[in-house]
C-alpha cells in the first residue's frame, strides 16, 4: 500500500506536469512566471523545474481558487503568498521589487509583510514542502 507521500509523488506528479501551462504575466515593467494548475487533496503541486533559468518566483493560477498563489524561492524554501489584498480583499500584482495593491496602493515585501498601508496585516502564507528536490507542495490547509 503506498503512502500518502508515495501516492501524491508518483501519482500527481504527472498531472501537475500535463496541467502547468507557462506562460508570463506582463505588468508593471516585468514579468513573473504563471503555472496554471488543480488541487488535489487539499495541495497544489508545483515542480521545481517552474524555477529554471534563475527565476525567483512564479504565480500558481489554480482552478477554482479566487486568487491567485504568489510561489518565491527563498535560500531553503518557498514562501507561497495568498495574492489577495489584507485591506479590502483585491487581487495583487508582484512586480520585481514587491507585491502592489492597485486599489489603494499597498504595497507587500515577498516575505508577505505590508511595506505601505492602508493594508495592516500581512498576507496569508500557505505551509510548503519540497519533495524528493523535484516537487512543491502548497497546502492550502
Ligand atoms: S484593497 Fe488593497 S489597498 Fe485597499
Amino acid at each position: 500500500m503506498k503512502s500518502r507521500r508515495d501516492f501524491i509523488r508518483t501519482g500527481c506528479m504527472h498531472c501537475a506536469g500535463m496541467l502547468g501551462i507557462s506562460m508570463l504575466l506582463q505588468g508593471c515593467g516585468t514579468s513573473v512566471q504563471l503555472f496554471k494548475t488543480n488541487t488535489r487533496n487539499d495541495s497544489v503541486l508545483v515542480p521545481v523545474s517552474a524555477f529554471e533559468d534563475g527565476k525567483n518566483m512564479v504565480v500558481v493560477r489554480v482552478s477554482g481558487l479566487e486568487n491567485d498563489i504568489l510561489l518565491v524561492k527563498k535560500e531553503d524554501h518557498y514562501n507561497a503568498l495568498n495574492l489577495r489584498c489584507t485591506h479590502e480583499g483585491y487581487g495583487l500584482t508582484p512586480t520585481s521589487k514587491q507585491i502592489v495593491c492597485s486599489a489603494h496602493g499597498s504595497t507587500f515585501d515577498f516575505d508577505g509583510n505590508v511595506l505601505k498601508e492602508p493594508a495592516l496585516k500581512p498576507l496569508k502564507k500557505f505551509n510548503t514542502e519540497i519533495i524528493d528536490n523535484n516537487t512543491i507542495i502548497i497546502h492550502l490547509t
